[in-house]
């Protein structure tokens, strides 16, 4: 591979958990895949003192527990790519030293000065760190591109992200920030943009003539586990809605994009969030609703309720479980509701998007309108990935009775089709330099601006109920009355994409 494609990836916050479980792991995939030029190194950066033969000993051991396969040759010669670096985050002497050992491995080994800096550490450091390898003059691309990956969350509300922006942007162009949203990584994501514009029959009913309304779930079924601490000061609709919601509801939405080309897909992206229609403080009450779970038994077992968790302040009225209505004011979805909820110690994990379509215009049949969940559009985001399509079809026998039946496409049946992971592909695009997957500041942006009335209310507005429910049940009952159809409820999804209701096998 050409010295020109040659790089270093420097992870800050290489001690911790995520370059652990996935950053590490998902680099580890790409090198034995060989997606990966032969000349690169990963410099691990933290503040803990590690040689770097301890942090490859540290790296080995979390390669053997997270990782697919485990050929030990192989883990070998990757984790003789691995470096490492103790850094003090505000300190300049630190970034020279790191800009040494840098240059001294690119000539060592003949790297470009390409370099990807992956900020995977507290997120009030993600504004200094740029700042600091920009003083250092880390940021020239005169010889080779720079790159800054930052995970989420992108500020904690609009000031926060307003503030975080000037500091990225103040150094740094649009073009060199990769802000991972690890939704947008994933094979079923993406597959919302082939399934809609790759075939003839979808798009054109994919509007406000034929679809009553759109219904975006994720769902999970543990709840915060260690991170309660963390969780409590983000909440449902920060921690979900804000980033990975919006995305997948912004590429259902979108119009189609005159090309493949990054920025022709992001212009799209950023339309369906300049559209959304504000919330308002009377749709706050009426089109908003919150939960937190409670105590209950499950599976003959105890399970906490939220306040009861390790962390979690026991007055806290931190929302587990958040439900919106709205509205994307454009041609396209002029009048349809998109109902976005999201919950923790909900009765399964699931993420899906469902596509409501509107009912006939006339009954004919005698039990017609029973079938009010006909006529639906799954697109499994996981688990049991896939396409599920539901439509009315004769119940064989006298008369004309009409019942619901099932056509679906699951992932699995694709057998010999390896499905990369969210961050393995992710990465791979951000060395690369494809930012198509990565959201824009102006998209974050607006993000933050149509939640804040939300967030704003659900702190300050004692009188916006905070609803409990009992862990391992589908939320607040409170949350059917969003929908406003009475013969239409939220699709109650089971494990496997086929099957729903509340009462399925778990
Ligand atoms: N874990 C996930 O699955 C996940 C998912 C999405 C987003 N994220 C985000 O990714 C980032 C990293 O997550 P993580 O789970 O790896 O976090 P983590 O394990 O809690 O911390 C990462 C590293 O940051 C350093 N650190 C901790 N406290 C610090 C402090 N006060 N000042 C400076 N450095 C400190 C630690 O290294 P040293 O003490 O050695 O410096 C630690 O190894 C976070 O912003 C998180 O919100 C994580």
């Amino acid at each position: 591979m050409e010295h020109n494609k040659s790089f270093i990836y420097v992870i800050f916050g290489a001690s911790g958990d995520l370059a652990k479980r996935k950053l590490i792991p998902a680099l580890y995939s790409l090198y034995v895949n060989n997606l990966l030029p032969n000349n690169f190194a990963i410099i691990g950066v933290s503040r803990t003192n590690y040689t770097d033969n301890e942090y490859r000993n540290k790296m080995r051991e979390a390669l053997g527990k997270f990782n697919e396969t485990n050929n030990t040759a192989e883990i070998e010669a990757f984790t003789h790519k691995l470096f490492y670096k103790s850094l003090i985050y505000d300190n300049s002497k630190s970034y020279n030293q790191l800009a040494l050992r840098m240059g001294i491995l690119q000539r060592e080994y003949n790297i470009s000065t390409n370099t990807l800096y992956y900020l995977s550490t507290p997120p009030d450091l993600y504004g200094t760190i740029p700042q600091y390898l920009a003083t250092a003059g880390l940021n020239d691309q005169t010889t080779g591109w720079k790159r800054i990956i930052i995970e989420k969350p992108f500020g904690y509300d609009l000031e926060s992200a307003l503030k975080l922006k000037d500091e990225l942007l103040k150094d740094w162009k649009e073009e060199q920030l990769y802000r991972i949203d690890h939704y947008l990584g994933k094979e079923t994501v993406q597959n919302l943009l082939v399934t809609r514009f790759s075939n003839g029959i979808f798009e054109p009913l994919w509007n406000n003539n034929f679809i009553h309304h759109v219904e975006v779930t994720s769902s999970e079924s543990i709840g915060v586990e260690q991170r309660g601490g963390y969780y409590d000061n983000s909440g449902a609709l920060r921690d979900m809605v804000q980033n990975h919601l919006l995305q997948v509801v912004a590429l259902t939405a979108m119009e189609p994009p005159a090309s493949l080309e990054p920025s022709s897909i992001r212009n799209e992206i950023y339309k369906v969030f300049q559209s959304l229609r504000p919330f308002s403080s009377d749709d706050v009450k009426t089109n908003t609703l919150r939960g937190q779970y409670t105590a209950s038994t499950l599976k003959k077992e105890k399970a906490l309720g939220y306040r009861e968790e390790e962390g979690v302040n026991m007055q806290s009225t931190t929302e587990t479980y958040a439900a919106l209505k709205f509205y994307i004011d454009n041609w396209r979805w002029g009048g349809v509701p998109f109902y976005v909820r999201t919950g923790k110690r909900l009765p399964t994990r699931v993420t899906e998007v469902v596509i409501h379509f509107k009912p006939t215009p006339h009954f004919l049949f005698s039990n017609h309108a029973n079938c009010s969940s006909c006529n639906q559009l799954v697109i499994r985001i996981q688990p049991d990935e896939g396409v599920l399509l539901k439509f009315g079809m004769k119940i064989p026998g006298s008369g004309f009775d009409v019942q619901n039946v099932n056509m679906d496409f699951h992932y699995s049946d694709l057998t010999n089709q390896r499905i990369p992971s969210a961050y393995e592909r992710l990465i791979f695009d951000s060395i690369k330099g494809d930012t198509t997957l990565f959201a824009r500041t102006e998209e974050i942006i607006a993000a933050w601006k149509f939640l804040s009335p939300v967030l704003d209310a659900w702190k300050n507005n004692p009188d916006i109920p905070l609803y409990g429910y009992p862990a391992g049940t589908w939320g607040p009952e409170k949350a059917d009355d969003l929908i406003e159809n009475k013969d239409m409820t939220w699709r109650y999804p089971c494990k496997n994409l086929s099957d729903d209701g509340i009462y399925c096998e778990l």
